[in-house]
């Protein structure tokens, strides 16, 4: 598996295994097959509810915990100070893990400052490798960096061959700041990637499917992909994907597929931040 370097020297997997929507009761025997198709990099949230189940495929994997790299997320409802310290502990309980790879914020709302003052600490204590958010675009990430101590060494977002974020890349880049990119293949029942013709016809070209194309041209622009299927032959097939390389052209003609640059959520939206607050917050 390639790696890419966080801005402290630790290796993180370019591919990972997302489990948004993955039920509770199915989380144990999906990690155990992406695990066993060779995935180590899982990528769970408390707000997902599964994060026991995670915790048990990994204890039951023969895998060493050194060999895999967790990434969890403090929710809206856990933010602030206390909170967000009580719920690290409370995940690490759950992973059945004494350390985190990663940790992010899941959403900029809410105490960050005081979530982010108890993940400094929990690095600083050796409970998690490294911190980083998710959902910053690119006012609210400027702001944010530009007022904490250790800055977010990744920045999880909605990327994929049709929302390409190259507007924030300069800011992430100035900080050091690595991208992530939630919704690979589009997500949950949308076929715009999946069955794109474009990057169907590159993949043609490489044996390849569009799904594997649109993963590997992320992972080549130093991205980090966490697909998310529940079925272990796409696994097999989303992990397939090292062992070719996209040429300049074929890069150049994938990015004239951007159509929504910064993502189709608006993270400031009155109705949709109303939402999220009143629901969880
Ligand atoms: N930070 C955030 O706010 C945030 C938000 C969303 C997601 N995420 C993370 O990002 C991960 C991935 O995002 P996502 O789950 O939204 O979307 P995704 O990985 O882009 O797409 C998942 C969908 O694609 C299907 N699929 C997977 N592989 C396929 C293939 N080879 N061919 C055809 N269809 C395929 C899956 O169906 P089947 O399962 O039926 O195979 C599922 O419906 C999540 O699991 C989560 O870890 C983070």
């Amino acid at each position: 598996m390639e790696t890419i370097k966080l801005t402290n020297g630790i290796e993180m997997p370019l591919l990972g295994y997302g489990v948004f929507q993955v039920p509770p009761a199915e989380a144990e025997r999906c990690v155990s097959d992406a695990l066993q198709e060779g995935y180590r990099l899982i990528d769970t949230a408390q707000a997902y509810f599964n994060e026991e189940g995670v915790g048990s495929a990994i204890h039951k994997s023969q895998l060493s915990r050194h060999d895999l790299f967790l990434v969890t997320k403090v929710w809206i409802s856990n933010a602030g100070e206390q909170k967000a310290a009580a719920s690290i502990d409370e995940s690490l309980r759950r992973l059945q893990t004494d350390y985190i790879d990663l940790l992010l914020i899941h959403q900029a709302y809410g105490d960050v400052f005081g979530t982010w003052r108890a993940m400094e600490r929990a690095y600083r204590d050796g409970k998690v490798r490294a911190i980083g958010v998710s959902n910053f675009q690119q006012a609210r990430f400027f702001d944010f960096a530009h007022y904490v101590d250790i800055k977010p060494m990744v920045n999880q977002l909605q990327c994929n061959a049709l929302i390409q974020q190259r507007t924030i890349e300069p800011l992430l880049a100035e900080n050091s700041c690595r991208m992530m990119a939630w919704g690979p293949l589009g997500g949950q029942g949308v076929d715009g990637i999946v069955k794109n013709d474009t990057l169907a016809a590159i993949g043609s070209r490489h044996g390849k499917t569009a799904s594997q194309v649109a993963l590997r041209w992320l992972t080549q622009r130093g991205i980090v992909a966490i697909p998310k299927s529940s079925h272990r032959e796409r696994m097999a097939q989303n992990i397939d994907i090292f062992n070719f390389t996209l040429s300049e052209s074929e890069m150049a003609q994938i990015a004239t597929l951007n159509q929504h640059d910064e993502g189709t959520i608006n993270f400031t939206d009155m109705n949709f931040v109303k939402y999220l607050i009143e629901t969880y917050g």
